[in-house]
């Protein structure tokens, strides 16, 4: 891969930043574009957190609700567990929430409740990830960092037309993104990185994209192509065989979930999950007790060599099974059950 030409990079640099002085959507976490005061680093890792889970309408309420309770990450390390895991609930995975507290607890400890500035001192903080680390220290501190998550991925390959198919493109889109970053010096890193995750989200959408409105359209080689859509490629998938079945959330009222420890062979053996049948499509599974059932949907999930659906029954009663907390279950079960689990508390 040649480099990209300085004057094409400028040119898109130019016209993204112009682009998002006039269309940045103002969200609570976030300062108008141009603003000479930084935004909170507390409001911008917990807004990252929660965008890695959700869409931002969904995200804002919760966002809006943890910041009225526990306004400062010193308020929110001090939190029993109990009432952020409550607070987090609907947000999906609780180690989530897990992970989170840790964080703010090492922050206040440590760092005497003061985020550590660049994004070396942030990754060392428990349970901040690589994308975390690069978007706090580029938005709430100013650093030139490469913040990439799937849309920013998404218009690298469509800019530059990047023939190499995902996941192995990664490094490519990685190195592309971070030779159009600018210079702190030309654009506010913190600006940069939010107007290419709205461009990304709301207008290089990955189906229909929106590219009359788009304000890089002149520069895309995909869109130049007729196209867009076409990128970023990916590797062609085998279809697999799909079989179905049913799963049954079994919950106590007290916060348990029933499992059971599978059989010692075949898939997933030995490791607990939820009461489930053949998967063979067979409707007549019995339910692990007398409960009223309610069918709260499906759940995918792709194995090596076939895909399931799942229907999700939850109920709640007793039962002759293995009883855990919920939250607790999350971090043993297999990602299918976690998916199964997860549809259950959410329906
Ligand atoms: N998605 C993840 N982080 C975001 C942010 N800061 N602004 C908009 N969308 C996002």
């Amino acid at each position: 891969m040649s480099p990209p030409d300085s004057d094409r990079l400028a040119a898109i640099r130019h016209a993204l930043m112009a682009w998002y002085g006039v269309h940045a959507r103002a969200l609570p976490w976030r300062m108008a574009p141009g603003s000479a005061v930084r935004a909170d680093p507390y409001r911008v890792w917990l807004s990252e957190v929660m965008l890695q889970q959700t869409t931002v309408p969904h995200a804002t309420p919760y966002f809006e609700a943890f910041t009225a309770r526990w306004p400062t990450v010193e308020a929110l390390a001090a939190a029993p567990d109990e009432a952020v895991r409550g607070a987090w609930a609907g947000l999906g995975y609780y180690a989530r929430a897990r992970n989170l507290l840790a964080c703010a607890r090492a922050v206040a400890r440590d760092h005497g409740g003061v985020f550590p500035g660049t994004e070396a001192g942030l990754r060392n903080l428990p349970g901040l990830g690589a994308y975390t680390a690069a978007a706090v220290a580029a938005i709430a501190f100013g650093r030139r960092t490469v913040v990439v998550d799937g849309n920013v991925e998404r218009v690298m390959a469509r800019l530059f037309t990047v023939e190499t198919p995902l996941p192995k493109a990664r490094p490519e889109l990685r190195a592309l993104a971070d030779a159009l970053t600018p210079e702190p010096t030309d654009y506010d890193p913190g600006d940069w990185a939010q107007a290419l995750m709205d461009m990304g989200s709301r207008i290089c959408r990955p189906r229909s994209p929106l590219c009359s409105d788009c304000p890089l359209a002149g520069e895309c080689q995909a869109r130049a192509s007729g196209t867009p859509e076409a990128w970023p490629k990916k590797l062609a998938k085998t279809a697999k065989p799909r079989r179905e079945g049913v799963v049954w959330a079994l919950f106590d009222g007290e916060g348990r979930i029933g499992l059971v420890k599978r059989p010692d062979k075949g898939l997933l053996g030995g490791m607990l999950g939820l009461p489930t049948g053949g998967w063979d499509g067979a409707a007549d599974v019995a339910p692990p007790a007398r409960a009223d059932w309610r069918d709260v949907g499906t759940v995918r999930h792709v194995f090596t060599h076939f895909e399931l659906e799942l229907t999700v029954m939850r109920g709640e009663g007793m039962a002759d099974l293995i009883w855990r907390a919920t939250d607790q279950a999350e971090d043993v079960l297999p990602t299918v059950f976690r998916k199964a689990l997860v549809r259950a508390q959410a329906g």
